[in-house]
């Protein structure tokens, strides 16, 4: 059985490694210049098999290339004119290394090669990694200076991993793209012969791209058709090169940093990079993200199995005018909805009114809080909710005690004028001390307040950066976002139960590493329902519903100014952690009640929503549908939204292809039985009401045979 053979082979005579996960197998090969090239990355193969197939190259066609070979991390030199993913320059100026082979180890899970310049002393160590039960592989790359005594060595771009898909008869790439208020937009594009670069120079990740991508070719559908994706573990600025090239084969590169930064390797130091994961499926897009969520929940988020609560949050309600009757209000009605948590967002400390001051300044706004936020968490508490705090540590507004006495602290170019967004500016969390200034103000906040949730949000991108008196300046934007990750890290291990929420105004920072120390995500400022549909399509491409917040908020939406139901809006939001963010004082008593009813509803099939595995039934157009199943296929949960009627056609039934043909479902709202083959083939009556914003939720648990 091939699932039985070790997860990482290496074959020292041939130079082979064979990395094996459930369903499928990665292969590469030591060439005999040093370089480890690419082999082969599907179906399961037999490591005989994979000993007689030859690198994925390119032919060479005349004397102005030679073969190109697919490297596992291309270097400057050689007859090589893709994009490298490591680029050094010695302090004798030579650019680029030549790799001699000098080992390797492969212990459980985990391969390393060790490569080490020729002449220089430079080594780099590529890492892969099978963790049990994903198909996915992680890799990463360690470069190491050697010799102490030499000079520095500039390290212009050292990329996680580089990847190469098969030849297919044609690329194209999925990947996400939007902005603020639009994050996720799923885009489908076929690959232009060319180098296609997605980034983000952002210092944070982006909304208006992601490091996911998918690469397919052409035909690949929602349930069927060979995908290969990879994602990036990194909440920083990254680059992702792909390249078609003309000969037909795709490649890309990615790592952390965008062009144009660096990073000085003295003597001795390592540079480590993240984490780049990639999996392949033969079962489409949706295969593709049910093992990437799988992966999430097993061997990424950090409690995967403590269920997400639903939340109320006061922003839209109250914007930043907030202080302890307001909010002890709102907490009572949160509260008589079934929230499980309150989360007290922006405006509660220093001078904050607006956005113009006290960003910096973590302590109780004394006339909105006079006796402190002790009060109301303990109000939070006593109604049975946990108590959450909104802040945003890595920023400061000019108006600020906290930037009066440390105006150096901030991300700034001696010889530039800093450029304000929102009024902040970016504090420099590389700086040592400003790192350990947050984690005890943050610390300190949990510890006073009897926090149980951390709402972390961060609201504009880098500009200016800059690091005076620094030695290698550009160090801030590696050190900021590792920073930010130890910072996560140390305050959950101090605080045993603290929850993180990721936030980035709204989806601006979510990835893998993120949510390796959060719970959740804020998916998007735009709580719009109808626009949610397609953000949260998006969103489900690689992360799972649990770490997708989802706020029910107020009709006409702040965004969109549309009018929708309140079913509806509850419906949509159930696809991920409910949340409630709507001014609760301006709901009338029947919407309270069904409000109550929804959140009922949620509750009853959250372990489905939350740890179930998603089949996107229906993918975004004039109806989507969404299918939560328990892995052992005993409950299924099915929502659908109809944005809006066209022409009074009647839906058509959604077809369930995950359920089991041979058994029988029962419906328990409405005491309805169904075949299990009559819902895999023809499916079942969406019975949306009629009428625009019209949604559905249907519950099915298995009753036969
Ligand atoms: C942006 C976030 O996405 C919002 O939810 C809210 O927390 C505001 N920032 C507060 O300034």
């Amino acid at each position: 059985m091939l699932t039985t053979l070790p997860p990482v082979t290496f074959v020292p005579d041939l130079g082979l490694a064979v990395l094996r996960t459930p369903n499928s197998v990665y292969a590469l090969r030591v060439a005999p210049d040093g370089s480890p090239r690419h082999v082969y990355w599907g179906r399961p193969l037999g490591t005989d098999v994979l000993a007689g197939l030859p690198e994925a190259a390119s032919p060479a066609a005349s004397s102005f290339e030679a073969d190109a070979a697919a490297d596992e991390l291309a270097p400057q030199t050689g007859a090589r004119f893709g994009p490298a993913g490591l680029q050094v320059r010695f302090a004798d100026g030579t650019r680029g290394v030549q790799w001699r082979f000098v080992g390797h180890t492969a212990d459980g899970g985990e391969l390393r090669l060790r490569l080490e310049d020729r002449r220089r002393p430079l080594r780099a160590e590529l890492c892969y990694r099978v963790r049990p039960g994903t198909d996915v592989i992680e890799r990463w790359t360690e470069l190491t200076h050697l010799a102490v005594g030499d000079g520095p060595i500039a390290v212009d771009r050292l990329d996680s991993a580089s990847w190469t898909a098969p030849p297919l008869a044609d690329y194209r790439l999925s990947h996400l793209v939007g902005g603020w208020n639009s994050e996720f937009q799923l885009q489908r594009d076929r690959l232009p012969v060319a180098e296609t670069v997605l980034t983000s120079r952002r210092g944070l990740t982006g909304h208006h791209t992601n490091p996911w991508l998918a690469v397919d070719d052409g035909t690949a559908g929602e349930e069927r058709g060979e995908v290969w994706s990879t994602a990036l573990a990194w909440s920083g600025s990254w680059r992702v090169t792909v390249h078609r090239d003309p000969v037909g084969r795709t490649t890309w590169t990615g790592g952390f940093g965008h062009e144009g930064i660096g990073w000085t390797l003295r003597p001795g130091e390592s540079l480590r990079t993240p984490v780049y994961a990639g999996l392949y499926t033969p079962h489409g897009f949706g295969g593709a993200s049910r093992a990437w969520q799988a992966h999430v929940r097993r061997h990424v988020l950090p409690e995967p199995e403590r269920d997400r609560p639903v939340l109320y949050n006061s922003w839209e309600a109250t914007g930043f005018d907030v202080d302890e009757p307001g909010q002890i209000r709102l907490a009572h009605l949160a509260a008589g909805l079934g929230a499980e948590l309150f989360v007290l967002d922006d405006g509660w400390f220093g001078t904050r009114r607006d956005d113009r001051s006290g960003l910096g300044d973590w302590t109780p706004r004394p006339e909105a809080f006079p006796r402190g936020l002790r009060p109301l968490a303990d109000e939070v508490h006593r109604l049975g909710m946990g108590f959450g705090l909104w802040v945003e540590p890595e920023m400061v507004n000019q108006d600020s005690e906290l930037y009066r006495a440390h105006p150096d602290w901030v991300i700034h170019s001696p010889h530039l004028d800093a450029t304000e967004l929102r009024n902040q500016l970016v504090l420099n969390f590389a700086r040592p001390e400003v790192e350990a200034w947050a984690y005890e103000t943050l610390g300190r906040l949990v510890r006073e307040h009897d926090v149980d949730w951390l709402k972390w949000d961060a609201n504009r991108p880098f500009t200016e950066a800059g690091w005076d008196g620094h030695p290698d300046p550009d160090r801030l934007w590696i050190g900021h976002t590792r920073a930010v990750h130890r910072i996560m890290d140390r305050l959950r291990a101090d605080h045993p139960g603290l929850r993180i929420e990721a936030c980035a105004g709204g989806g601006g920072r979510v990835d893998l590493g993120m949510l390796a120390r959060t719970d959740q995500a804020w998916t998007s400022d735009n709580t719009d329902p109808v626009d949610r549909i397609g953000i949260q399509h998006g969103f489900s491409q690689l992360f799972p519903a649990q770490t997708m917040a989802a706020w029910v908020t107020d009709s006409p939406n702040t965004t969109t100014g549309r009018r929708t139901p309140l079913r509806f809006r509850f419906h949509v939001a159930m696809a991920g952690a409910l949340g409630i963010g709507g001014d609760l004082t301006s709901w009338s008593e029947e919407e309270l009640a069904e409000a109550a009813e929804l959140v009922a509803h949620y509750k009853r099939v959250r372990p489905l929503v939350q740890r179930g595995v998603q089949h996107r039934v229906v993918v975004p157009g004039p109806m989507a549908a969404v299918h939560y199943a328990a892995p052992d296929d005993s409950e299924h949960v099915l929502l659908v939204w109809r944005p809006t009627t066209r022409f009074g056609h009647r839906p058509a039934p959604v077809r369930l292809p995950a359920l089991d043909p041979g058994a029988r479902y029962l419906d328990p709202d409405l005491k309805q039985e169904y075949s299990g083959a009559v819902l895999v083939a023809r499916g079942i009556d969406p019975r949306l009401p009629d009428g625009d914003h019209a949604s559905s939720l249907i519950r099915l648990r298995r009753v036969g045979p």
